[in-house]
Order: structure tokens, then C-alpha cells, then sequence
């Protein structure tokens, strides 16, 4: 069958490069576009990753457009935003917010007009206040704009079970809700070992301190890179989220949705469950909490509220 569709990712930065490589050794679009404001960068990413094709066998084609240009992303389907700066060892995400959030809002606007029918994918941080911001510099509906952080947060709580536990990853699931920050709700009661609750095989003294490496995933990656932020999963977790939104799979995953009344929130951009197909957001799903969890997760969304607030603004 031939590749399909058009994917623009924004940034051409490790986050930016790495996803558009991984869109295209899916090899089911026909073009992936990467952006950036230098001039140079995108183009050379484009063309060794095209060069990469022969051997890794692949037909998707890669274009790269500098200068701050939007020529040739004109109705994408799918646009990853990572445009912005990473953290830097010791900052928070949220010390990046009103940076990130003028970058954010300029990209989101030109995108809005080449790809109206795009659906966004934001995964600059701070990643829950960025993808309320691209909302409404977008203006799109609120189902077609999502941000990424559950499924790399999960993923690095299933990493850190597994290795703890010295068995596969695949054999470990997981889930993390809530914002992607300090109020990162990872969910020990959804967790599972070989289908055995997380219980079975470890303390809860063990499940909180992995429950705290979760949390403090990202800001660990950041202190041993000292320039720069994590990549290559989240660009894994990107990438995947794309696929799921161009196959219309309507497969749940933890994702950054708009919630309306689930788990009795609403009004806010929150790390969810959530059906993902075409068109983006299907449908938020609630899944079984404990009390503390339940708590968790309202504390986290009055928390990305209180933020999402003053974004309006920058
Ligand atoms: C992280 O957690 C970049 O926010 C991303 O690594």
C-alpha cells in the first residue's frame, strides 16, 4: 500500500529530529515535514535521514524547512509542536513557561493557518499549560488538540518496575495521570506484573520510592545530559501517538486531553486516559482510582487550572 498523509513536526531540536526520524521508519506517510527557525538545521536533518532510507528501507520522504518558514507544511494532518527551550539541570518545566509560551503561541498561530484541519500534538513544556495555550492560539476544538507526557511517564515507570524487578518490560503495565510536573499522579493500583498486582511483588516502601523516580523522570535524564532534555523516549512516545491519530486505532492511552466532567473535573487540559484516533481526542475514559489516587489527580488539575489561567495572558 502506498505511505499517506502529511506529518509537520516543529522544532528541529533533539525532540524534533529523533520523532520526525522515528514518523519516517514507520514508513506509512508519504512526507514528514521538520521546521525550525534556523536555517540549515531542518534541511541537513531532512537529508540524512532521507539518505538513511536505502538502508533502513523506508519511502517516506523528509523535508526540511528553515528560517522560520511554513512553506510545505500546508495541510498536514498531524503537527508534533516541541518548539521551545528544554529544561536545564535543576530547573523545573515550569520555570519555562513564559518563554516557551510566546514561542508556543507564535508557532501555533502560523500552523493554525497553513494546517487548519491539523490535529496538534504539543509536547513543549510546560506540557500541560503549553497544549491548553496552543488551544486557544489555535482556536481549533478542544478534541483536536492534545499533549503528550502520560505515555512517556508511564513508560518510565514500567523501565523503572522492570529493571527493580529484572523481568521485561512487556510483561509490566502501567499508568501515569495528572500533569506532567509536580503533580504527576503515577498510579500504582493500575499496575500489573505478569497480570498480578504490583503489590504482590513489591513493599509499598519500594512502590513510593518508584513511584517518586516517575516523577522526577525527566528532571533525572536532564541532570546527567547537563545541556538539553530527554529525547529519545519522548519522541518514542510522540511518534506513537501520531500513528495511533493517522491509523485511527481509537486506541486509550495516557495522553494530555481536555477534560469536561470525568473523574468530576472539569474545564482543564490533564493527564487522562483517552481514546485516540482521527480527528485526536475520541473520548476521555475513566478509569477505576483508588481514594488517594482520585485525590491525586484533582489536586493535579486544580494545579495545571491555576496556571492555565495565567497563560491566557502571555
Ligand atoms: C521529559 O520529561 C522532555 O518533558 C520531557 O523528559
Amino acid at each position: 500500500m502506498a505511505n499517506t498523509g502529511k506529518v509537520t513536526v516543529v522544532g528541529a531540536g533533539f525532540y524534533g529530529s529523533t520523532t520526525a526520524q522515528r514518523l519516517a521508519e514507520y514508513d506509512i506517510f508519504e512526507t514528514v515535514v521538520l521546521t525550525d527557525i534556523l536555517e540549515g538545521k531542518p534541511e541537513g536533518i531532512a537529508l540524512d535521514i532521507n539518505q538513511s532510507r536505502p538502508i533502513e528501507g523506508f519511502e517516506t520522504t523528509v523535508v526540511g524547512v528553515g528560517g522560520g518558514s511554513y512553506e510545505g507544511t500546508e495541510g498536514s494532518d498531524v503537527v508534533v509542536i516541541t518548539a521551545g527551550l528544554p529544561r536545564k539541570p535543576g530547573m523545573s518545566r515550569m520555570d519555562l513557561l513564559e518563554t516557551n509560551a510566546k514561542i508556543v503561541r507564535g508557532v501555533t498561530e502560523s500552523i493554525a493557518r497553513t494546517s487548519p484541519d491539523a490535529v496538534l500534538v504539543v509536547v513543549s513544556n510546560p506540557l500541560d499549560e503549553m497544549t491548553a495555550l496552543a488551544q486557544l492560539a489555535s482556536g481549533f476544538p478542544k478534541q483536536r488538540v492534545l499533549g503528550q507526557a502520560g505515555m512517556l511517564d508511564s513508560a518510565r515507570f514500567v523501565n523503572n518496575i522492570a529493571e527493580v524487578l529484572q523481568v521485561p518490560v512487556r510483561s509490566v503495565s502501567c499508568l501515569t495521570l495528572g500533569s506532567h510536573g509536580e503533580t504527576m499522579v503515577p498510579v500504582p493500583s493500575r499496575c500489573t506484573v505478569d497480570g498480578a498486582p504490583l503489590t504482590d511483588r513489591l513493599s509499598v516502601e519500594q512502590i513510593d520510592e518508584l513511584v517518586t523516580r516517575t516523577r522526577n523522570g525527566g528532571a533525572e535524564v536532564v541532570a546527567l545530559l547537563k545541556t538539553g532534555s530527554a529525547y529519545y523516549a519522548p519522541s518514542a512516545a510522540a511518534a506513537r501517538m501520531v500513528r495511533n491519530i493517522a491509523e485511527d486505532t481509537g486506541a486509550e492511552l495516557p495522553v494530555c486531553a481536555w477534560v469536561d466532567g470525568e473523574y468530576g473535573i472539569s474545564g482543564v487540559y490533564l493527564g487522562v486516559v483517552a481514546s485516540v484516533g482521527a480527528g485526536g481526542v475520541k473520548q476521555v475514559v475513566e478509569v477505576p482510582l483508588t481514594d488517594s489516587e482520585l485525590a491525586g489527580l484533582r489536586e493535579a488539575a486544580e494545579a495545571v487550572r491555576a496556571k492555565q489561567a495565567d497563560i491566557a495572558n502571555l
